[in-house]
């Protein structure tokens, strides 16, 4: 007999406790049980943003992934939904793997072979259980209200193993042609059979039919990407507007693995890192081959953007899995059954080239403008009153620099259990070795771009920091597990610090 797969993580979200833990995230995308990892097929559909993600309810039990569903109307209250792709087709049997959504107009729907609004891209994972190989395969799954979702009978859209290339074949994003209106293009992840990363681009006109247009290539990077990594995963294509010349660019964001640049960052054992130009075919023009890391945080991978209707613009909204690798001994496994979490969603934009990421949501409640604005502090550490008890926050902060000497920052938590903070000269200095949570790094120090301003903005929920320094200008997110009877937040000053502004927010 079949197992009733949507039944068993049905009846696993039912009997969790996840939510009673105190690591547990209160204005974030968490699993309602079990495993999360990257963001998948994130859309906004009128006034409701919906993240799917890849959720294994099971774990540590067992490992098979399944897309979860959350939605929220204000991008910090998330409802769980069921299960979304549940695993159980011959060419998904060891996974419904990440890919993205695409939401179309009526127009688009004119003709189409498959009428629904709403359609995933997914990779189906298969494992060969006695040789244990793998194939992957692009598939489809639709749906015309968000609530019923139905894999197309056709599928897989793009059948496994490519000549070329090694099973290593995942993680489809789907895109319009802006430059040929009707036409959809797919960019793939892949690794070649000499083991270096590329990704591949198809085209389609009907998104069931797809044809293979070659690798993305760089013609005026000199090379620096054509031996880039043992494998890229999820690969992203995504147009972002310079704010001070209005210029639109492309901007390839990815997760090459197996890349060891020789200067200061790519400390994680995968990084996401962005290169910015314009794709003209299958070209990526006038990139250098400059690229940056998209965040300098312990935690951070497979970042995706919301999929709009074009007739519902809005921001470029970024949300990545606040994890990395597949370590998952969180003490949230121990305490709630329940591992990892989506980043705040953020707003992209560049400036000079280099990405500039806001947290796209402000907090519910206003707790107002913190009493230490204007007052020269001295050595030492001083409490916003606004904080206190509090374990879910945000907190900009913007010094005086003329009146600002030596170190400042935010030390969250207690002194005894916290994470620290802190701006110091030109270089942010995050310190957690006193929290609970260490696997990825304890201490790290990165050099600020230039002419970062002495901004400092913390989103801070539970068990999850995002640091953005210098307006949006460098972001750093981490799993911040300080004990929980240790709230509150104080503000450090190694030398003196003046507040220009500041602003408080909590989470009731
Ligand atoms: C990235 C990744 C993807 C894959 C998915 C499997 O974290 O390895 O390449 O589709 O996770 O869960």
């Amino acid at each position: 007999m079949t197992e009733d797969l949507k039944g068993l993580a049905l009846d696993a979200i039912a009997t969790s406790a996840a939510a009673d833990d105190p690591d547990y995230p209160r204005f974030h995308v968490v699993p309602p049980v079990g495993r999360l990892n990257d963001p998948n097929g994130l859309l906004v559909d009128g006034a409701t943003y919906h993240a799917f993600y890849q959720f294994s309810p099971f774990h540590p039990r067992r490992k098979l992934v399944y897309w979860g569903h959350s939605s929220s109307t204000d991008l910090l209250h998330w409802n769980h939904h069921g299960p979304t792709i549940v695993p159980d087709s011959s060419y998904d049997l060891s996974g419904a793997y990440s890919g993205n959504a695409i939401v179309l107009e009526s127009r688009e729907l004119e003709g189409a072979p498959v009428q629904a609004p709403y359609q995933l891209f997914y990779t189906g994972n298969l494992k060969d259980p006695v040789t244990d190989e793998r194939t992957a395969s692009q598939c489809l799954v639709t749906s015309s209200d968000l609530r019923d979702f139905t894999k197309w009978p056709g599928n897989p859209l793009i059948p496994a193993n490519a000549e070329g290339y090694t099973a290593h074949y995942r993680d489809p994003q789907v895109f319009r042609d802006p430059d040929r209106p009707g036409e959809y293009r797919m960019l793939i992840g892949v690794q070649r059979v000499n083991e270096t990363g590329a990704a591949a681009l198809y085209r389609s006109r009907d998104l069931v039919s797809w044809e293979f247009e070659g690798e993305l290539t760089f013609p005026g990077a000199g090379g620096a990407f054509s031996s880039f990594g043992y494998m890229w995963e999820c690969p992203g294509l995504v147009r972002v507007t310079d704010e001070d010349t209005g210029e639109e660019w492309d901007v390839l964001i990815w997760c090459p693995q197996g890349i060891t640049p020789q200067r200061e960052g790519f400390e994680n054992i995968f990084p996401c890192v962005y290169t910015v130009g314009h794709l003209k075919g299958t070209e990526l023009r006038d990139t250098d081959g400059t690229f940056h890391e998209v965040d300098r945080g312990f935690e951070f991978y497979a970042p995706q953007v919301f999929a709009r209707r074009p007739s519902e613009p809005g921001p470029v909204l970024l949300t990545a899995w606040a994890g990395n690798a597949s370590e998952d001994d969180q003490p949230s496994i121990q305490s709630g059954q329940w591992v990892h979490a989506l980043s705040l969603p953020r707003a992209l934009s560049l400036k000079n080239g280099q990405l500039i990421q806001r947290p796209a949501a402000d907090l519910p409640h206003d707790a107002g403008q913190p009493a230490l604005v204007g007052t020269p502090l001295d050595s030492g550490q001083y409490e916003p009153a606004e904080l206190h008890g509090h374990r879910s926050w945000q907190l900009r902060l913007e010094a005086e620099p003329d009146r600002t000497s030596g170190a400042w920052g935010v030390r969250i938590g207690t002194d005894r259990s916290h994470v620290d903070i802190i701006l110091d000269g030109g270089a942010l200095r995050v310190d957690r070795s006193t929290s609970r949570y260490t696997q990825h790094g304890a201490v790290r120090t990165v050099t600020l771009p230039e002419g970062c301003a002495s901004v400092l903005e913390i989103v801070h929920d539970r068990s999850l920091t995002e640091v953005f320094v210098g307006d949006g200008a460098l972001a750093f997110t981490m799993r911040s597990f300080v004990d929980p009877d240790s709230s509150g937040a104080r503000l450090l000053a190694g030398g003196v610090l003046t507040l220009k502004s500041g602003r408080v927010r909590t989470f009731t």
